[in-house]
């Protein structure tokens, strides 16, 4: 789904290519309720070559591939050098290859739901597929773009059809995120969270500078 959204993002403007990666990022967590939360993303081990987004407490290594994130813009055109959003979060898996040379591959962040909840689970995978995100430029706080708001459709047909504005539901919750349980970020579809111990988060892009 994400990647036909791209593509047809790409066949509008026609020149863009496909995709621009900037950072690296680390990617700060702040509790929107729970002020303490103030913490950190780290990649942790969810599955074979998977990852989740981890709370790490306080100050982060931002020397540490773990720590450190991946924006990429949905298209750019190389003539005028403009990127656009939304685009999506990546992290770099490290690996051997078969000739036991090391190596990198990029890893894009997707939100997995669960048929009987109402929280998506995020994890990192080397794969051809990821959510749409994008992030406010002033902020650089992390948002998906919004759908239609269906809460008050009738049998009238609604004319226009109500669109939200970036959603912010990034919520810290412990759950299973691959084979593991771990306290890590979620996307909540509507509130309330049905896993209690989620909370409102906040997630913001800091540029690594060293
Ligand atoms: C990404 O965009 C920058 C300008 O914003 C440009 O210099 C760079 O070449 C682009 N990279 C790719 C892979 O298109
Ligand atoms: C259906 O929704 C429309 C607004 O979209 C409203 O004007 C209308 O009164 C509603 N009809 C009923 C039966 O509630």
């Amino acid at each position: 789904m994400a990647l036909k959204f791209t593509l047809a993002a790409a066949a509008l403007a026609s020149t863009a290519i496909a995709s621009n990666t900037t950072g690296p990022f680390t990617l700060h967590i702040t509790g929107r309720t729970d002020k303490s939360i103030d913490g950190y993303a780290g990649a942790c081990h969810s599955g074979a070559a998977m990852e989740g987004l981890c709370y790490v407490e306080g100050p982060v290594d931002e020397s540490s591939n773990y720590n450190q994130f991946y924006f990429d813009y949905g298209s750019y055109s190389p003539d005028t050098g403009e990127v656009y959003q939304p685009g999506w979060l990546s992290w770099l898996l490290h690996y051997t290859d078969p000739s036991g040379e090391p190596a990198t591959q990029p890893s894009p962040l997707e939100f997995y739901p669960s048929w009987g909840s109402n929280v998506a689970v995020g994890q990192f995978s080397p794969s051809e597929s990821w959510t749409s995100i994008g992030f406010v430029e002033d902020t650089m706080k992390l948002y998906m773009p919004g759908g239609y708001d269906d809460s008050s459709f009738n049998e009238t047909y609604p004319n226009p059809v109500q669109t939200q504005g970036n959603l912010m539901n990034w919520h810290l919750c412990y759950q299973f995120t691959g084979g593991y349980y771990y306290r890590s970020i979620s996307w909540v579809f509507t509130n309330p969270p049905q896993n209690p111990s989620c909370e409102p988060v906040d997630l913001t892009l800091e540029l690594v500078t060293y």
